[in-house]
Formats: structure tokens, C-alpha cells, sequence
């Protein structure tokens, strides 16, 4: 249905956007689009929207004739202890910004939607990429992320799909799982897109205190000393992290839950650093769980 989700406060400039929240409406679409020749970029998103979402709208508006973004906070992704709740939520805004990038087509299902009565399809990664990192902290989470992406990918078909370096490990599981199903979709990973201090954009960022934000940095200073580091001449994990956390604990509001070093590929954990590596890390600043990474 059009505009379903709109409030009235909406400007009628955002209303000429088209906002669907029925697969079946998106399918429409897009399935008159490719009978057409025409190429579609797909840009999944959770909303809170951001220039690091909005570049990734670049990149596929730049490359494809069409572009479809959805916005859906995705329970099945969120753990029961984690903020599912408390996700920012800032819908009219993100289709102002979107407007604004000339989007075509909006995806905004409901939970309705998207997990009707009945709904009984799980779909899982196996395997390396889907054991250290984010996974080992976060059981269910990347089953929650495939099973949503897999369906979103159902209703819009894309010819691309778009997603960013800075949830690695979300981008290769996905990669997999389009590989492995025959899914039929390319998959192109965009750079991770920088506050001016250095601090990777996330929509968490907007529930850190103006303290936790001022210290949030320390995050990618400290991946920036590992990789100087290296550049240094040291090779051993261990002795590279370890200067990485040192860096970490001069801040005590930072709780890290990882710090691994890992193949940027496989994301199997590396003994020596070398060209390919990623230094990834996941800490907690404010209670607000924030994920950054470099590659080597
Ligand atoms: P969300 O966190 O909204 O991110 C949507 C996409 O934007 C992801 O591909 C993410 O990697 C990318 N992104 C976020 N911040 C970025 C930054 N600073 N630079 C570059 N890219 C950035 O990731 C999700 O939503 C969900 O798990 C989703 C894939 C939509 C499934 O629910």
C-alpha cells in the first residue's frame, strides 16, 4: 500500500516517493523494471540513515538504472539482551534523506510482513565466517541477518546488492549465502564511511553520551596504531593487539569485547599480520556496542 507508514506531518515533497511496504507491491515493481533491461540496486537497511547508508545509495544509483532501499529493524536479528527496544527510529527523516538521493523505491515492511503467522524458514551460514568475530558474541544474530536478507532479496530481486565494509563479517556471510543458494545477485561492498574524528558511522552512534562520543574515536585511533605498528616491522598477532589494547585502555568509559586479527576473506584468526589482514574489534562505550575494523 502507498505511503502506509507515512505520518500526516510529512512534507508533500516526501510523499512523491514511492514507499511500499508489501513484497508483492515491491515485486511489481521490479519485475516490470527487469523485463525492461533495467538493473536494480538494493541498499537493506535497519534506518537511522546516514552519509555511510547514503553513500552506499550513491554507489548504487551510480551503477544500476534503479535503486530500491528498505528500511525494517529486523527483531530476529537482535538477542534478548540486546537493544532492539532502544534502535533509533527515524523514519520521516530517512525518506527526506532519500528523496534527496533520488531514490525510486522504498521497502518498508512491517513485522506482519515479514514474518506472517506461520512463518517457519530459518536460513543459516555455516562455517568459519560465521564463528569468531561478532558471531561468537552474539548467538542468532547473523541467522536473524541471512534469514532477512534472504527474503528481502525474494521481494526486490536485484540485479546488485550493496553493503558496507563495516560490518564485515555481515558482507561475507551474505556474499556466501547468495553464493551458495544460486541467489543470482552481485555483491559489492562499500568502504566504511568516517565521522570527521574518525569514528566509524553507525546509527548506534546517536544513543552514545557527549562524553561517549568524544571518546569513541579511541576506537579507530587504536586500529590506526596497530596498523603503524605493523608498518613498523611487527608481525606477531599478539604483540600487534596488544598495543591496539593499550591504546583501548587509556579510556576506562571503553569495555572491548574483541579485538581480533583475522584473514580479510576467510575470517579465520591469523597468528602473523600481513598484507590482507583485518584488525577487527567490538567494544561497548555508554552500554552502546559499537564495531569498527581496518584492513591491512
Ligand atoms: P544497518 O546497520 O542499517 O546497515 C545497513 C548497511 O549500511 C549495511 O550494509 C552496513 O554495513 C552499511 N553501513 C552502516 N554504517 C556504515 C558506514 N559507516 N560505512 C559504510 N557502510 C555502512 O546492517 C544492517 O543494517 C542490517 O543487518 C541489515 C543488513 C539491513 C539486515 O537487517
Amino acid at each position: 500500500m502507498y505511503l502506509k507508514l507515512l505520518p500526516a506531518s510529512l512534507s508533500p515533497r516526501v510523499k512523491a516517493l514511492k514507499v511500499l511496504a508489501e513484497p508483492d507491491l515491491i515485486r511489481h515493481h521490479t519485475r516490470k523494471w527487469l523485463l525492461n533491461s533495467q538493473s536494480i540496486g538494493f541498499v537493506p537497511t535497519m534506518g537511522a540513515l546516514h552519509e555511510g547508508h547514503l553513500e552506499l545509495v550513491r554507489q548504487a544509483r551510480k551503477e544500476n538504472d534503479q535503486v530500491v532501499v528498505s528500511i525494517y529493524v529486523n527483531p530476529l536479528q537482535f538477542g534478548p539482551q540486546e537493544d532492539f527496544s532502544k534502535y533509533p527510529r527515524t523514519l520521516v527523516a530517512d525518506l527526506a534523506l532519500l528523496e534527496k538521493e533520488k531514490v525510486g523505491l522504498v521497502f518498508t515492511p512491517s513485522d506482519k510482513e515479514m514474518y506472517p503467522e506461520g512463518f517457519s524458514t530459518t536460513v543459516k551460514v555455516t562455517g568459519s565466517l560465521v564463528k569468531g568475530l561478532c558471531a561468537a558474541y552474539r548467538p542468532g544474530h547473523f541467522d536473524g541477518v541471512s534469514t532477512v536478507v534472504a527474503k528481502l532479496l525474494g521481494a526486490v530481486y536485484p540485479t546488485r546488492l550493496y553493503l558496507g565494509q563495516k560490518d564485515a563479517q555481515q558482507a561475507a556471510m551474505l556474499r556466501q549465502m547468495i553464493l551458495d543458494l544460486d541467489l543470482g545477485v552481485e555483491t559489492v561492498i562499500c568502504p566504511i564511511v568516517r565521522e570527521y574524528d574518525g569514528l566509524a558511522m553507525s546509527s548506534r552512534n546517536k544513543r552514545l553520551t557527549l562524553e561517549g562520543r568524544k571518546i569513541a574515536p579511541i576506537l579507530y585511533k587504536a586500529l590506526k596504531v596497530g596498523k603503524s605498528v605493523y608498518e613498523l616491522g611487527e608481525v606477531e598477532t599478539a604483540n600487534v593487539l596488544s598495543e591496539i589494547k593499550k591504546v583501548i585502555q587509556e579510556e576506562k568509559k571503553v569495555k572491548l569485547q574483541y579485538l581480533e586479527a583475522v584473514d580479510s576473506k576467510t575470517l579465520a584468526p591469523v597468528e602473523r599480520i600481513e598484507k590482507g589482514t583485518m584488525l577487527a574489534l567490538a567494544a561497548f562505550i555508554d552500554e552502546v556496542r559499537l564495531i569498527d575494523n581496518i584492513v591491512i
